[in-house]
């Protein structure tokens, strides 16, 4: 065989195969095709094989026209294949198995716990009266926890808080480590940090106590925390904020009560209620037929507090109130059992 014999063979080839392509209908005879041409035991592969028989300077030429027989081929397969890919997607899509016109998948959304919302909107509410949000640690001190508070150890008053301890040896003194039963620690950090600054801050945080759970208590919860100190704050200045804060989380027109209550770290200590926003205050289950609900603690920043932290409490004055996040959540939803919070149940939670 000679140079010219095999690049004409070539050719004869390259020509069928294309002509036999223009006539290929359908992807799997389109397959046939690339095997029997292309294909690794395939006609060109064998003609490429026959050309070791030639003389080496015919071998060189014969080759490059195989390999340029080889990408003319290939490119008409790929053609072919994406010309019947397009045909077959415009007649499946007239025949109505494909309409293009139906909407897609959605696009599932998430969204903020409940938890987190009423956390948010609550810190708005006091950011628009110039409180600044403060976050503090969650494992706490036996220090900061209770005797910054003013809640020595013995005191009867340490079972308003069942604490979880993180280092129980049997003996607890203020090196003692727990998970923080409320936000009130962070108020004796802040003021020790403040150097005797005006405070107005707001602390939002997870708190932890050992407790059976039920409708109404959990093991951990959120509570919200503020404090206000400077010279000449008076018990009016309490009642006026929590009032505003009244207003702008439960609606413009709340009405409020204050009633006398203990804490260890306030003097005079308080709680404070609004008029029931479903019933208008004329009592319903919401409210317990009462018209009222609680929903903080808080009082006026006792003076052995002031003087733990090294503010004079003859010149500095200032108010301190709690509240538990779940409860103001529950109260605005009407939401019955507190346990739904940390169920993860999206059937619960999809609804906020
Ligand atoms: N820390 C209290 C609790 O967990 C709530 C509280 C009451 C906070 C009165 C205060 C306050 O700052 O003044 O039950």
């Amino acid at each position: 065989m000679t140079a010219e014999d095999a690049s004409s063979n070539i050719s004869d080839l390259q020509s069928r195969a294309l002509t036999e392509l223009e006539t290929l209908q359908d992807a799997r005879r389109l397959e046939d095709w690339r095997v029997v041409y292309l294909g690794r035991k395939g006609k060109l592969t064998q003609t490429l094989r026959t050309l070791g028989s030639l003389p080496p300077e015919q071998r060189r030429e014969a080759g490059q026209a195989a390999n340029r027989a080889k990408t003319t081929l290939e490119e008409a397969y790929d053609n072919h294949l994406k010309t019947l890919e397009e045909a077959s997607f415009a007649t499946s899509s007239t025949k109505g198995r494909l309409d293009v016109t139906l909407p897609g998948w959605p696009v599932l959304r998430g969204g903020l716990h409940p938890t987190t919302q009423i956390v948010r909107e609550i810190c708005n509410a006091f950011a628009s009266m110039g409180f600044q949000v403060v976050e503090g640690p969650e494992v706490e001190s036996d220090e900061y926890n209770f005797e910054k508070l003013n809640i020595p150890k013995d005191h009867p008053a340490r079972d308003m808080w069942n604490t979880l301890w993180v280092d129980y040896t049997g003996i607890q003194d203020e090196h003692s480590v727990l998970l923080r039963t409320h936000t009130s620690p962070m108020q004796a950090r802040i003021m020790e940090k403040m150097d005797s600054k005006p405070v107005r801050v707001i602390v939002p945080g997870k708190c932890y106590r050992y407790e059976a759970t039920d409708a109404t208590h959990e093991w951990h919860f959120f509570q919200v925390e503020g404090l206000a100190v400077d010279k000449g704050i008076t018990f009016a200045d309490l009642k006026g904020t929590l009032y505003e804060f009244a207003r702008l989380v439960f609606g413009q027109n709340r009405k409020v009560r204050f009633r006398c209550d203990y804490f260890p770290f306030v003097e005079p200590g308080a709680e404070m209620s609004i008029d029931c926003f479903l019933c208008d205050g004329q009592g319903c289950r919401v409210c317990k037929k009462t018209g009222w609900i609680e929903v903080l603690g808080a009082g006026m920043v006792h003076p052995k507090v002031l003087e733990g932290v090294g503010y004079d409490p003859s010149v500095y004055t200032g108010f301190a109130f709690g509240m538990g996040m779940e409860r103001m959540a529950m109260l605005k939803h009407g939401i019955e059992d507190i346990r739904l919070f940390y169920s993860n149940d999206l059937r619960f939670l999809k609804q906020f």
